[in-house]
């Protein structure tokens, strides 16, 4: 019934543009600069491409086709899969409303960051206490939450062409140009060229198999691969277009931001911290305390800081529209319910869910989930076991169970289709043992048992 009328991206560009919006977040911000410059530089981020060309080019290239050939939203998608999958389905959905809201509280964050830096309270940012005070404090902080999905919201009530892809065309230039204008500020700094060795040499003797790990981790989540967005998406794409040509576009836009991102934030970390590369760290540590510090030691330290934080906008908000879509193109279909009131229902949700985490750093800083605060532990469960378990899933649903002529069919309707030997290989055999790797990797981590 959805078929006929089924929203549409307008074409390649717009497509490319939301998806890439999905994949470039914070996780290119916070986390890839760490990785980069920890496992030896030009070695991590060689392995990254590999990976990303041969392993998330599957995943991606899997779920794009999924959507795109059946043409519903993940549920409804899986169902037409096998009737016994229609669980996966649910499940990817459902991992996107876990992440949806602790994700709106860290955007919630960098729009009170942007707001602080802007209105010259830099100064204050980048005292050591400012980020624990902020978020220990109970209303505010759940204030600009409420703001970053009401933004999100707004975009998504204009639909897939006048919503999504529209503010898609816009904010992944400015991005782009943004980040451009900060690494090449960062490279005038007295002290960074040393950073930029750092970073973009290869030094195998700080490589090592976790090194790998790690790039498997992040590339994962960097492409926002098994949540239900990546069939959304491909839902809304046209049938004459490439699927892994797109792909190979959304990737390199996705790393190519992750590597500028790094040549912004590791030089700018040597230039304040006189070459020491252990004053880079990973995740909010990074953004909103050291950095802000590294800002006010700057000259126009407050107007770098403040594009800084749009940048991070920006990014974030890409994000967040697609992990909302994925929701509510599956409340739509399955509750056959009018676009704009699913918007407003999983808007919400998403606050009032939001609630819990944000209140986890004060007035509930006492609830632990195995040793976690509950933003830390939605983070985790998701990332690292909900997401990996859902494309293991899809891998052994489509490699093993129905078999991969489903979507080779799809893949190869619109061309050539170059690396179908490979896409098999890695979907059938490959994929699903990396996707345990990263969950077991990142639960010895997240229990202090290996360092990644
Ligand atoms: N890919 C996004 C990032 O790099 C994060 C994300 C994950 C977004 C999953 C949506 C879904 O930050």
């Amino acid at each position: 019934m959805e078929n006929r009328k089924r929203s549409q991206f307008s074409g390649k560009l717009g497509f490319v543009l939301a998806a890439a919006g999905s994949a470039v977040g914070l996780g290119n911000i916070w986390r890839f600069p760490y990785y980069a410059a920890k496992y030896g530089g030009g070695a991590f981020i060689l392995v990254y491409i590999i990976l990303a060309l041969t392993f998330g080019y599957t995943l991606m290239t899997t779920e794009i086709a999924i959507g795109r050939k059946t043409r519903l939203s993940p549920i409804g998608a899986y169902k037409k899969l096998n009737s016994k999958s229609a669980f996966i389905g649910v499940f990817t959905v459902v991992v996107a409303a876990i992440i949806t809201p602790y994700y709106s509280v860290i955007g919630g964050w960098v729009i009170k960051y942007l707001a602080v830096f802007a209105t010259g309270g830099m100064k204050e940012a980048a005292t050591d206490t400012f980020f624990s005070n902020y978020i220990s404090t109970s209303a505010e902080p759940i204030i600009w939450m409420g703001l970053f999905i009401l933004i999100g919201a707004v975009i998504l009530f204009g639909g897939v062409k006048g919503g999504i892809e529209r503010a898609s065309k816009i904010l992944m230039p400015v991005l782009v140009l943004l980040t451009i204008f900060l690494a090449g500020y960062s490279f005038t700094l007295p002290g960074a060229l040393d950073g930029f060795k750092y970073l973009l040499i290869p030094d195998f003797s700080r490589f090592s198999i976790m090194g790998v790990v790690a790039a498997m981790g992040q590339m994962f989540y960097s492409m926002s691969l098994g949540m239900a967005i990546m069939v959304t998406y491909g839902s809304y794409m046209k049938k004459d277009e490439n699927i892994e040509k797109c792909v190979g576009q959304i990737e390199i836009f996705d790393t190519g931001i992750a590597i500028l991102a790094a040549m912004m934030i590791v030089p700018a970390v040597f230039a304040f911290s006189g070459g020491d590369p252990s004053a880079l760290n990973a995740g909010p540590g990074l953004m909103f305390i050291t950095l802000p510090k590294v800002f006010a030691s700057m000259p126009m330290g407050g107007a770098i800081g403040a594009i800084f934080f749009a940048l991070v906008l920006f990014a974030a908000l890409t994000s967040v529209i697609s992990l909302m879509e994925a929701i509510i193109s599956a409340v739509c279909d399955q509750f056959k319910l009018p676009r704009k009131n699913a918007v407003f229902m999983v808007a919400l949700l998403c606050f009032v869910v939001g609630m819990a985490p944000s209140l986890g750093f004060g007035l509930w800083d006492s609830v632990q989930i195995f040793g976690l605060q509950i933003l830390d532990f939605m983070d985790f469960a998701s990332n690292y076991i909900l997401m990996p378990l859902g494309s293991c899933l899809t891998c052994i649903l489509v490699g093993w169970m129905i078999k991969p002529d489903f979507v080779l069919s799809e893949l190869k309707s619109s061309g050539e289709f170059r690396r179908e030997k490979l896409y098999v290989f890695m979907l059938k055999y490959i994929a699903p043992v990396f996707t345990i790797a990263i969950m077991i990797a990142y639960i010895l981590d997240t229990f202090k048992i290996i360092k990644l």
